[in-house]
């Protein structure tokens, strides 16, 4: 199956155009590296409702995969862990755990990100750091589950 993404930053800044969305395009550069379809990008402030008013319009539009960039971190801003686990359908700590435990190699910074994913619906929600190179780097970590992870979730049949 070709896996259809969206991606969403989440940030005041970039929403506001006080700064370049650099994470977003980086991301739908590695989905695009990866053999994935990207059918949405979006852009939205750190507020929850605004978030989770993005992934479900991604969903709705066909999305089996949407990855946020932002807003996991510890600034009373950041709130994507707990706008998606609030339309979580189970939450899915693995992902969390590799990521971060991956990232520390990289960053002792690593431990500040709440990093997670979780299923929504009929798809994968996964919650990246908000620096452009931890996102790619948090997602190169998870890629090799995801594609299984996506067709399990869709409810379609694997042969594992
Ligand atoms: N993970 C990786 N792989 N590489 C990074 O550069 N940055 C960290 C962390 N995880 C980073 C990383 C930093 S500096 C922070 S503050 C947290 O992710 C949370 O980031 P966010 O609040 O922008 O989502």
């Amino acid at each position: 199956m070709k896996i259809q993404v969206g991606i969403i930053t989440v940030s005041d800044r970039a929403a506001a155009g006080e700064y370049e969305n650099l994470g977003g395009p980086l991301l739908c550069k590695a989905a695009d590296g990866y053999g994935w379809a990207v059918l949405a990008e979006t852009v939205v402030r750190d507020e929850v409702e605004q978030i989770q008013r993005a992934i479900r319009e991604q969903i709705a539009k066909g999305c089996h995969l949407v990855l946020t960039t932002g807003g996991t971190g510890v600034a009373p801003r950041d709130v994507t862990p707990e706008a998606v686990r609030e339309i979580a359908d189970r939450e899915l700590p693995g992902f969390g755990e590799v990521m971060r435990m991956e990232s520390l190699k990289i960053t002792q910074n690593a431990i500040l990100s709440r990093n997670l994913a979780a299923a929504v619906g009929n798809a994968l929600v996964i919650c990246l750091p908000g620096k452009p190179k931890g996102a790619v780097e948090c997602l190169g970590f998870v890629v090799g589950a995801i594609p299984h992870c996506v067709e399990v979730v869709a409810g379609v049949p694997t042969s594992c």
